[in-house]
Order: structure tokens, then C-alpha cells, then sequence
């Protein structure tokens, strides 16, 4: 066998022909290692070769060149090699006992395909090099070679490893376009972070994702986790440390580290766990650390990379921004509703009899809607409309509590209210889908209703199912002209107004709806009212 090496590493040579002296030189090398613990960038190389000079050569050389190296005799020690750790590069001869070179190659392609592959052979003739390509090899040395060589070779590999890893983040980039588009559109905080875990999850292959949020007064509390379905950890993942993060932030420096080291970010570190990687991005609005969002991998041979680091930084940037309107929409939603059930409270306070009017008109309305099958955000609408289908009420400057009949200007006036609430929820956009339950819930399905006198169909789902609840609870209270109608009375003028008053099938389904619900309050032992 011959091993040619240049001139600067002659102490190879000396090794080779004298026994000890490579044994000795091996040690030397081998205390000189890069600590694979330590540094976890070092491209990690398995050098595969029945003849234990070539493996040892080839190790020492490839330790001094800055790798991170690892031998077996054959291709099934290779295996469990492989199994055991993560490599970049795996460089075999081609004929060994118990596993050839061609069947490593096969195996690795199945289960490690990033690895990439380099094979000496001894015998090489080109077909056997082509062959062996054939089956997923980078490249082929022939033997006997320059170390030199060998090295080129390698970092030949590793680089084009690289650019394939970057050609695979772009593709990545793709679907992390569809990640940001769905972030973009939740709305809800809780819509954003199953979005954001799901994302983290899935673009860096986590274990586990993590998001602790400000708390709004420079707390930081776990707001979302989210484990790797193909995870089997306990599900103690253990608790990352704010005060520590925010210390390592303040140098606006990446972090993602390998091993133990990461431990140092929990306050309370994984119980059974050991962390293999953790990756951390600070989720900031304007300079403002509103949170982190953190990767973490328990599994030995996953460890993430800066490309995995820079994919999750983009889903942070997304959260974010995400997580911030999404708090904004809640603020606003919140104010929203505040502001929704004054007013409401500010009509019905208008007429003594008419507290609470608008109150239960809203509660009938979702009941309906409900029953009638419509989805969540629907039945939201409706209900809201239904909060506030008098709004307009404000708008009309007489006294609606005055016994007796109105006179025909002031019904005329009264008339008006449906308008003028048109006219107050305009000028808000948000409040626009409230507009056809406000509008139009005086229509009547044969036409003969007001402002518009919409017939059937024309008149919005919205309204005729207020219109509904608002005749119901109009008859069930007391008012200034009559006192309260019993249940009964109430149900059967309504069904006796189907089809001129009611759309028939939005009656009938109130009439079930209603009577249900009685019976679940009675079956409660809550009052049920006459
Ligand atoms: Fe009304």
C-alpha cells in the first residue's frame, strides 16, 4: 500500500514505517482533536476502511486540517456509527468484509440522505467509480492517493453540501412564504400562536416550540408550547428564563447553541431530558422585546443549524408583527364591546320599559342563530346586530315612553330609527357587518315592513332572524300601551304571522329554539318567565 502525503507532513511517513512512532504521533494528534462538545460547526467526517493504516492515516490528517473525525472497519460499524452521530461526510473504500462500500452508499442514501458520500478504491477502474457514483456517491479517490487530494475533495463536498442545503432553504423559503400568509391573516392571539408553534415546529424540525409574551409590565410568561407529534419526550421540556435571555439579547447576538451549554437559558432546565439544541429569537415590535419565540431538540443527532436559526428568525419577525395585532384587534374588540353594551344599555334606558330589551332580543337572536345552523362568527354578527338593532332609537328626539298611541309625525319619526342606526354605524368600518341586522330588522317577509319594504328572501338572514326575537321579547315585556303576553300567546302570534310578518322557516325554527331552551332552564331549576 502506498499513501502519498506531501512533504510538510512527513511525520505521517515516519508513522508508517515505524510502529510505535505512528502510535505515539496518533495519541498527539488525537489530544489535538477538535471537541466535538465544544465546537459544533466542525465539519464531522466518518472515514471507512478494513485497513486500520489507512483509517488512522487518514484521521490523524484530517483531524490536523480542522475536521471532526470518526473511523470504522466496515460498512456496518459504519452504520452504527451513523446511528450514533451526526456527519456531514462520509468518506468508505469500496471493498470491505460484512459491508461493502456500494451497500454503506445504498444504506446511507435511505436513511442519512444529507450525508454526503465520498469512496477509495483500491481496485478503481472507472466503471466501478461510475457505478458507485450511480448509487449516490459525491465523488470517488483512487488509491494510492495525496492526502491532499483527499482533502480537496472533501471540502469540494462539503461545499457543494452547503449550497444544496441552501438551495433546499429556498425551497423552504416557499413554504415559509405560505407560513408568513397564515400568520398574517389569524387574528386572534390564540389563531397566532397555534399558527406561529405549528410553523416552528414543522419549518426547524423542533421537538418542542416555545413563546414566552410581556405580560404588558415587563413580565415574561409561557403563552404557547407545542411538541413534535413524531416527539416521545416526557413533555417536561423544562422552563426557559426571561432575565437570562434578555441579559444575552442586550449584545443583539443569535442564539443557538449545542448541548449542555443551552441549559444556562432555563430557569427550570428539562427534568429527564437532555437538550441537544436550542435556538431563541427574540420577538421584537419597534425595537421593543414583546417576547421569544425558542426551538429546542432533545434528540442527540438533531442539532440545529444557522439556516434553521435564520428560518425561524423569519417566523418570529412574522409572529410578531402578528402578535401585535392580534393584541391590537383584542384591545379594539374589547373597547368594542364596552362601547356596544352602553349603548345599548343608553336605548333601552330611554323607555322604562324597554330595559333590557335589547339584551334579550340579543340573547333570542343567538339562539336562533344557533339553531339555524349558522357558524360562530355569524351567530357573533347577529347577536351584535341584535345588541344594537335600536341604536337609531337615539336619533329620534321624542319621548317614546308616552302612554297612548304616537301620533301619525311621530310614527313617522319612529319609522326612522331603523335609518338613522344605518346612519351611526356607517361612518365605523368595523361595524359595517352589523348594518343589514340594524337596517333592515322592521322588514317584513310580505313586503308591507319599513325603511325599505324588501319582501322574502331580499330582506339579509340577519335581519329576519332579529326580527324574530325582537317581536318575541316586544310581546313577552311589558310596555307602555299593555302589559306583558304570556309565552303561549306570544308563541302562537308568531306562528300565526308566519308567512306575512316572519319567514316561515326562520319562525318555525324559532318557535323549537325557543321551547328548548325553556325546558333546558326549567331542567336547570332557572326561572322560566310566563
Ligand atoms: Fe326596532
Amino acid at each position: 500500500m502506498v499513501v502519498c502525503v506531501p512533504e510538510a507532513h512527513a511525520g505521517i511517513n515516519d508513522a508508517l514505517t515505524h510502529g510505535n512512532a505512528r502510535h505515539t504521533k496518533r495519541k498527539m494528534v488525537a489530544q489535538a482533536s477538535i471537541d466535538p462538545q465544544t465546537v459544533h460547526d466542525t465539519p464531522r467526517i466518518l472515514v471507512v476502511d478494513d485497513e486500520q493504516v489507512i483509517r488512522e492515516i487518514l484521521a490523524d490528517f484530517l483531524s490536523m486540517e480542522g475536521f471532526w473525525v470518526r473511523t470504522a472497519e466496515d460498512g456496518s460499524a459504519a452504520l452504527v456509527e451513523l446511528s450514533r452521530n451526526q456527519y456531514d461526510l462520509v468518506l468508505s473504500d469500496l471493498k470491505m468484509p460484512n459491508m461493502g462500500g456500494l451497500e454503506l452508499l445504498k444504506a446511507i442514501s435511505e436513511h442519512t440522505p444529507n450525508v454526503i458520500t465520498i469512496i477509495m478504491t483500491g481496485f478503481g477502474t472507472v466503471e466501478t467509480a461510475i457505478d458507485a457514483m450511480k448509487k449516490g456517491a459525491y465523488d470517488y479517490i483512487l488509491k494510492p492517493f495525496k492526502v491532499e487530494e483527499v482533502v480537496h475533495t472533501i471540502r469540494r463536498g462539503l461545499e457543494r453540501q452547503r449550497l444544496t442545503a441552501e438551495n433546499l432553504r429556498l425551497k423552504e423559503a416557499l413554504s415559509l412564504y405560505k407560513v408568513s400568509e397564515a400568520i398574517a391573516s389569524s387574528l386572534s392571539l390564540d389563531g397566532v400562536m397555534s399558527t406561529v408553534t405549528d410553523a416552528a415546529v414543522n419549518e426547524v424540525n423542533a421537538d418542542a416550540v416555545t413563546i414566552l409574551l410581556d405580560d404588558g409590565e415587563g413580565n415574561f410568561f409561557e403563552r404557547a408550547r407545542e411538541a413534535n407529534p413524531a416527539f416521545h419526550g416526557d413533555g417536561d421540556v423544562g422552563e426557559l428564563d426571561p432575565k437570562a435571555l434578555h441579559a444575552y439579547f442586550a449584545d443583539d447576538k443569535p442564539l443557538r447553541v449545542q448541548g449542555s451549554e443551552g441549559v444556562r437559558f432555563f430557569s427550570t432546565p428539562p427534568r429527564a431530558l437532555a437538550l441537544s439544541s436550542l435556538l431563541v429569537i427574540p420577538l421584537r415590535i419597534r425595537n421593543r422585546m414583546i417576547g421569544f419565540l425558542a426551538a429546542m431538540s432533545f434528540t442527540r443527532t438533531k442539532k440545529f443549524d444557522e439556516g434553521q436559526r435564520k428560518l425561524l428568525s423569519i417566523v418570529a419577525n412574522r409572529a410578531a408583527a402578528a402578535i401585535e395585532n392580534a393584541k391590537l384587534y383584542e384591545d379594539l374588540k374589547g373597547t368594542f364591546h364596552q362601547t356596544i353594551k352602553g349603548l345599548a344599555s343608553a336605548i333601552d334606558k330611554m323607555d322604562r320599559y324597554t330595559a333590557g330589551h335589547s339584551e334579550r332580543v340579543a340573547a333570542y337572536a343567538q339562539i336562533l342563530a344557533i339553531k339555524l345552523g349558522l357558524s360562530p362568527p355569524d351567530v357573533e354578527i347577529v347577536r351584535q346586530s341584535a345588541l344594537m338593532h335600536d341604536v337609531g332609537k337615539i336619533g329620534c328626539v321624542m319621548n317614546l315612553n308616552k302612554p297612548g298611541k304616537l301620533t301619525h309625525e311621530e310614527y313617522a319619526i319612529f319609522q326612522r330609527h331603523p335609518v338613522f342606526g344605518k346612519d351611526i354605524l356607517e361612518p365605523i368600518s368595523f361595524l359595517h357587518p352589523l348594518i343589514p341586522g340594524v337596517y333592515m330588522h322592521h322588514e317584513r317577509w310580505d313586503g308591507n315592513g319599513y325603511p325599505l319594504g324588501l319582501k322574502g328572501k331580499d330582506i339579509p338572514l340577519f335581519a329576519r332572524i332579529i326580527s324574530v326575537a325582537d317581536t318575541y321579547d316586544a310581546m313577552t315585556s311589558d310596555r307602555a300601551y299593555r302589559k306583558a303576553l304570556p309565552h303561549e300567546v306570544a308563541t302562537r302570534e308568531i306562528n300565526e304571522c308566519t308567512t306575512s310578518q316572519f319567514d316561515p322557516d326562520v319562525a318555525g325554527n324559532f318557535l323549537e329554539a325557543i321551547e328548548a331552551d325553556r325546558k333546558a332552564r326549567a331542567d336547570r331549576g332557572d326561572p322560566v318567565p310566563d
